[in-house]
């Protein structure tokens, strides 16, 4: 819930609060006024009627006329309030009410309904008669409760209108200033969107308040020490795997000129020796062969390396046909347990050597953790270039069906290098990257950077 609400709502509960408050308390200041109109009636007729029993005694008045219920004419009863006597068997012996007020015809039926069940006949009052000792009745006065709910109506309903007025402006009011205050706050919000995509570029104006001007302040310069420190992250990945990649080519080179040259000269030597062993001494003939396709099988293992160290093809072949070689060999050593899958297009030959080395050690990479973690049936890699994007941005895409990730999740350390590796290729590339399990299952590994290409 946003604060605009959440101020109205609370306002509104304050108010209702407030209302019903106000309301008990009328409610109980009605009540206890009928209660004392009561209590003074009933009060009132039992001492006139002592009255007269004191005079009949006195023979003053004559015990025919008792009780003398005219004295009830010389008071003005309320509106549905009633007075009576009963005798001691509780029989009524007289009783008189004043007139309904049309007013209780207006009242809501659910208050008189609620009155009834809270008030109820809690406002009759009682005076019992008595002359020397001698009970001769009681006098009860009462009140119709939809006459005092009525009363009680009368007084709430204005006051129920006026809160609610009262309450709907000021949650008008509330809301409005509430929005006006808060406008900074959407703007830092939606800076700090912009920041959490990745829009580096973004910066907040200053704000009229100064607690927002200062989160402003902040934020800009927050976002300037990110944006430096961020680019001179990928300068830093740049130059690491660019010399990691020297090195590579280094050994690579060394390797095949002094290795590779070497196992060569054995390999030829050891066919001499065979070639001559064939005529001279047979039965070194074995050992010589065996000697050859030791230095042979040395030779192949070491082509891998060197494959592996510096893949030869993106020069020789192209990006597109080196990695279509690399999807080759990996659905060759899978032996139909996964299917590798490569799309692109004709473009992505014109990428820059630079990136398509790094293009090229990721996916590499990624195909090895899907042969070694994913236990997939499909691998699909996709390259292509985003449409519409202005610089172009190309997509690589490296999505699989299997476990999603390993069981052994140890840490993050434990994540070993590959991902890392990828990753600081891709802030070489000034990229976006993402890898992890997908919600429907499977790996994937998201990657997203801007590029020029070469002119075809
Ligand atoms: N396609 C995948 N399917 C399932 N899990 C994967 C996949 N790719 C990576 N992972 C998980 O991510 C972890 C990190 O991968 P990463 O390449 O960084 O390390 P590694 O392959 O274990 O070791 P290294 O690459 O250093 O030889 C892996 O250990 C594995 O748990
Ligand atoms: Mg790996």
């Amino acid at each position: 819930m946003n604060l605009k609400w959440l101020l109205v709502r609370r306002i509104t509960l304050v108010a209702l609060a407030c209302f019903l408050t106000g309301s008990a308390f009328v409610l109980y200041e009605t009540v206890r006024e009928a209660k004392g109109h009561n209590s003074a009636l009933a009060e009132l007729v039992g001492r006139q009627l002592e009255l007269q029993l004191s005079r009949i005694d006195r023979s003053t008045d004559i015990a025919k006329r008792f009780p003398d219920w005219d004295i009830i004419t010389t008071y003005s009863l309320l509106p549905g309030q009633c007075v009576e006597l009963s005798g001691h068997d509780g029989k009524t012996q007289r009783s008189s009410c004043g007139g309904m007020d049309n007013a209780s015809v207006t009242t809501p039926k659910w208050f008189l309904q609620a009155y009834r069940t809270f008030v109820g006949g809690n406002l009759d009052a009682v005076w019992p008669v008595s002359y020397r000792g001698v009970s001769h009745g009681t006098v009860a006065a009462s009140l119709n409760p939809a006459e005092t709910a009525a009363q009680a109506w009368s007084t709430i309903a204005p006051l129920m209108l006026l809160s609610a007025v009262l309450v709907e402006a000021l949650c008008l009011v509330t809301y409005m200033i509430v929005v006006r205050a808060l406008q900074p706050a959407e703007e830092i919000l939606s800076g700090l969107n912009r920041l959490a995509r990745g829009d580096l570029g973004c910066r907040l104006p200053a704000f009229r308040l100064s607690e927002f001007n200062r989160i402003s302040e902040v934020f800009n310069a927050l976002t300037d020490e990110l944006g430096k420190v961020t680019s001179e992250r990928a300068d830093l990945a740049g130059r690491l795997v660019d010399t990691q990649e020297q090195e590579r080519r280094h050994i690579a080179r060394e390797l095949h000129d002094e290795i590779a040259q070497k196992l060569a000269a054995l390999n030829a030597l050891a066919a001499s020796i065979r070639t001559v062993a064939q005529r001279d001494a047979p039965e070194l003939v074995a050992e010589a062969r065996q000697l050859e396709e030791m230095a042979s099988g040395a030779m192949k293992s070491l082509r891998r390396t060197l494959t592996y160290l510096r893949p030869q093809e993106i020069d020789d072949l192209g990006l597109i046909q080196s990695l279509k070689d690399l999807v080759d060999q990996h659905n060759k050593i899978s032996f139909g347990r996964t299917r590798f899958s490569f799309e692109t297009t004709a473009e992505m030959e014109q990428l820059r050597a630079e990136t398509s080395a790094h293009v090229y050690r990721i996916i590499q990479e990624a195909l090895t953790n899907a042969s070694k973690h994913a236990n997939a049936r499909n691998v699909t890699v996709q390259l292509n270039r985003l449409p519409d994007a202005d610089p172009v941005r190309i997509r690589l895409s490296v999505v699989d069906d299997g476990v999603g990730r390993d069981g052994d999740e140890r840490g993050s350390r434990a994540l070993g290098w590959g991902l890392i590796g990828m990753r600081e290729r891709v802030l070489a590339l000034s990229g976006k990257f993402a890898a992890g399990p997908l919600p429907s299952g499977g790996f994937g590994l998201q990657v997203e950077f801007p590029t020029a290409l070469r002119s075809a």
